[in-house]
């Protein structure tokens, strides 16, 4: 049933090159002026990657039964295809203890994880990384303890202006000994083998999750950060979750200090016994799109590096429609979306369960290569025909996204996609039903001949068509020097990968 509307597959010859048509839709958004190209660059922590690997987090809000402990996060963590670059073994909220050790540092709670030291070594051995979850702030219970290498009682740093949340005091980041804790925390993480740190409940951003929050403790991100720095090994930081961005004092802390950032609210459902439902991910695509359309749009951004990821929250792509919670087209869109916009690929799908389209999304080593592109260029929006403004970067159920291209114009990626009717939080607000045309010039996307980022021509090959009306994966669809088009069901995306042709 799959049936993709063919590619105009021109070969032109350089003579045959007709001028750049500008139809009335193009003339609009031409003005709008060059097509500037996010990147990420390095990151705060000196990471050019986006990570990848597995987190607890999915199995423990899936209310299966699964139970957060050494054995069980081990024998997902073996399962891990390094070779594909899955090296990340992500422990989630639950494996440390409710109080610190006799320096008030974090430990894990042993009746647990009762050698946390011996799961990253075993990690280690794999070619794998461990990854912990932690809160900004000490614990309140700690206030007598004596911060490491210093006679500074770490209740003195407290700063009890603000409220005390999930057991934990945030700190009066001024004082002498903030620094040295977390330094001392950092240090003993780098002892036992950590390799990345997810904060949570950073802010301003996060929600609340019935906790009363210091209204900002963003300066822990600071802290971190410089602990990492002077540890000597090499940690990621993790800032959980919906972090504002509004706020330019704000981004540039986490801009500067991490390496990825949460840009929406959990995409897990809970209880359910389902990993997510394609609601959530819609939104998610949606705080996505105005993530990089904040990187996009400002003056002041167009030719830095962005440097800061975006944290999606985990990639739901591994397991069969009834575990997962979404259809096989819309398990391809969150793949898709999540390496195009070289978010961090962090599955949390139940790897014992991994199915052949799961193997597909996760590991296929072509879907990879072009992740490896848009872990530097990531896709950004571009109306198609059809819209409200063709060329703008409004939400639009029907959408397109560019990628690069790179120096020189030579490669580019472009996703087409459906998002279906807007079950809520999609942002667009329509509800266009059954499959649609998703169609979008080359002069839309900023890469058509005679643009600063244009070619005469772009060999397009299809790296996965979608699960549905999109075509088949894999497949090369010759020449275009003119539009992109496919039919896609509701829910469905297509991933090109584009090789100028000349
Ligand atoms: C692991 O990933 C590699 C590279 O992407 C792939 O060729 C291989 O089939 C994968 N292994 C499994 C067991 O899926
Ligand atoms: C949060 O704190 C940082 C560091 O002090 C400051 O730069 C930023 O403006 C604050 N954010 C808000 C929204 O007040
Ligand atoms: C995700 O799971 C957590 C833990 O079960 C739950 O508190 C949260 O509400 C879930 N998110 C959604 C959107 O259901
Ligand atoms: C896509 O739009 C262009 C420009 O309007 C048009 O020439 C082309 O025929 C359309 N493609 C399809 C498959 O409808």
């Amino acid at each position: 049933m799959a049936m993709a509307f063919p590619l105009l597959a021109l070969i032109l010859s350089a003579a045959a090159i007709p001028l750049l048509s500008i139809t009335p839709e193009d003339s609009n958004i031409i003005k709008r002026g060059t097509l500037f190209i996010p990147f990420y660059g390095t990151s705060a922590n000196g990471f050019t990657t986006p990570p990848r690997g597995w987190n607890s987090f999915g199995m423990q809000a899936l209310g299966n039964g699964f139970v957060l402990n050494q054995a069980n996060v081990q024998a997902q963590c073996n399962l891990m295809n390094v070779t594909a670059g899955y090296t990340l073994c992500s422990i989630d909220s639950g494996w440390s203890g409710n109080g610190g050790d006799p320096f008030g540092r974090l430990v894990p709670d042993t009746s647990v994880f009762p050698d946390l030291t011996g799961l990253a070594s075993n990690l280690h051995s794999q070619g794998k990384e461990l990854g912990v979850y932690i809160l900004p702030g000490a614990f309140s219970a700690d206030a007598d303890v004596t911060v490491q290498g210093t006679n500074i009682q770490l209740g003195s740093l407290f700063d009890t202006t603000q409220p005390s949340y999930n057991l934990r005091q945030t700190f009066d980041f001024g004082k002498d000994g903030v620094q040295q804790w977390h330094n001392s925390v950092v240090n003993n993480f780098a002892a036992i083998g950590v390799d990345m740190i997810k904060m949570d409940f950073m802010t301003p951003g996060s929600p609340d999750a019935g906790e009363t929050l210091p209204a900002n403790n963003s300066l822990a991100a600071v802290a971190y950060h410089k602990a990492i720095q002077q540890s000597g090994r090499n940690i990621r930081l993790d800032l959980s979750w919906k972090l504002d961005r509004n706020s330019v004092a704000d981004f540039e802390i986490w801009r500067n200090n991490a390496d990825s950032i949460r840009t929406d609210q959990d995409i897990n459902n809970s209880g359910t016994g389902t990993f997510t439902s394609f609601s959530t991910v819609q939104r998610a695509i949606e705080q996505y799109r105005s993530f990089i359309n904040q990187q996009e749009e400002d003056p002041t951004r167009q030719t830095v590096p962005i440097m800061v990821h975006p944290d999606m929250d985990n990639m739901y792509t591994g397991n069969a429609a009834s575990l997962t919670g979404l259809t096989n087209q819309q398990r391809y869109t969150v793949a898709i979306h999540w390496f195009g916009a070289g978010a961090n690929q962090i599955t949390a799908s139940d790897l014992t369960k991994l199915d052949t389209l799961g193997t597909e999304l996760l590991y296929d080593s072509e879907t990879l290569s072009v992740a490896a592109f848009t872990a530097n260029f990531p896709m950004q929006p571009k109306n198609p025909f059809g819209t409200a403004q063709p060329g703008s970067q409004a939400s639009e159920q029907l959408q397109a996204w560019i990628a690069g291209p790179d120096a020189n114009n030579e490669n580019a990626v472009v996703v087409l996609a459906n998002y279906g009717p807007d079950q809520g939080s999609g942002g667009f607000g329509t509800s266009l039903q059954g499959t649609q045309l998703v169609n979008i010039s080359l002069s839309l996307l900023g890469i058509a001949n005679g643009q600063s980022n244009g070619a005469p021509g772009w060999n397009v090959r299809r790296v996965l068509g979608g699960g549905g009306q999109g075509g088949s994966d894999h497949a090369d669809l010759g020449v275009t020097s003119t539009f992109l088009a496919s039919n896609l069901g509701p829910g469905e995306s297509a991933l090109y990968k584009l090789t100028r042709s000349d």
